[in-house]
């Protein structure tokens, strides 16, 4: 099972400012890779799954643990209760997607609860894909940026501190990715993302993603309605601009 390239055994990052478009792709991504169960961590009380009622508590995602879609809200951020839920995922069997939509608020650059930071180490093996988002990159814990196998940056560039946290982890100068994020956003404007994929050392140029209703805010996505935004959407700007010449 795969989406974009992305395997189960992956590790995915998504970095960008507020409303830039990171929840959307991932619960695209998530949607894409069903029937794996999905388990999201919502620390800012944001989202919402048809038929599925939040868990607010460890005893309440406990109990929710077995479900396909599992939704957890903390009730506080408090280490002890984090240590808690993340411990619960961790030893709960594969495969599964973890989505935590905001890694800022349940990490720090010097602290991760061991359950988040053991999946993300060790979690390939069994199938634990675990999709982390964040607004504030140098705030959360650095075992995200060096493990994933995907690294997504939203445009516009991210401030400087985040552009240098993340540069080394893509093997690119923190200038020339700032130059590259702010060359597309001119080109395909809000939800166009570059895509770092380690495997190949590939920096891919992505328009945005498209929407079904949405106002497509770059001409090359209006006019290259996808019948299976999946498989046959265009990935990269490249490859959409190439679609829209041989029109
Ligand atoms: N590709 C897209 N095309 C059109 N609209 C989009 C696209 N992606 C996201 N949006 C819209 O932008 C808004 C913000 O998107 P989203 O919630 O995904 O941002 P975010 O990066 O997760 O923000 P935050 O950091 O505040 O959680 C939503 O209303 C969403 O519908
Ligand atoms: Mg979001």
């Amino acid at each position: 099972m795969s989406s974009r390239g992305i395997r189960t055994s992956d590790r995915v990052l998504i970095v960008g400012q507020t409303g830039k478009g990171k929840t959307t792709l991932a619960r695209y991504l998530a949607e894409q890779l069903q029937p794996i169960r999905l388990i999201v961590f919502d620390p800012k009380a944001e989202l919402a799954y048809p038929g599925v009622a939040p868990a607010r508590s460890v005893p309440e995602l406990e109990r929710a643990m077995n479900a396909p879609v599992v939704h957890y809200v903390p009730a506080s951020l408090e280490r002890d209760e984090l240590e808690a839920a993340c411990e619960l995922v961790w030893t709960t069997r594969g495969p599964y997607l973890w989505h935590i939509d905001e890694a800022s608020e349940l990490t720090q650059p010097g602290y991760c609860p061991r359950g988040l930071r053991l999946c993300a180490t060790q979690g390939r093996a069994q199938h634990k894909l675990l999709l982390v988002l964040t607004q504030r990159l140098a705030e959360s814990h650095p075992v995200f940026r060096s493990q994933s196998e995907h690294i997504i940056m939203f445009t516009p560039p991210p401030v400087e501190l985040d552009l240098k946290a993340i540069a080394g982890n893509v093997r690119r100068e923190a200038r020339e990715l700032e130059l590259a994020l702010a060359e597309l956003h001119a080109e395909y404007g809000d939800y166009s993302h570059l895509w770092y994929v380690r495997a190949t050392d590939e920096l891919r140029r992505c328009a945005p993603l498209p929407l079904e209703g949405a106002t497509a805010p770059a001409p090359a996505v209006a006019e290259a309605p996808p019948t299976s935004p999946h498989e046959d959407a265009p990935t990269t700007a490249d490859e959409q601009e190439a679609q829209q010449s041989a029109a």
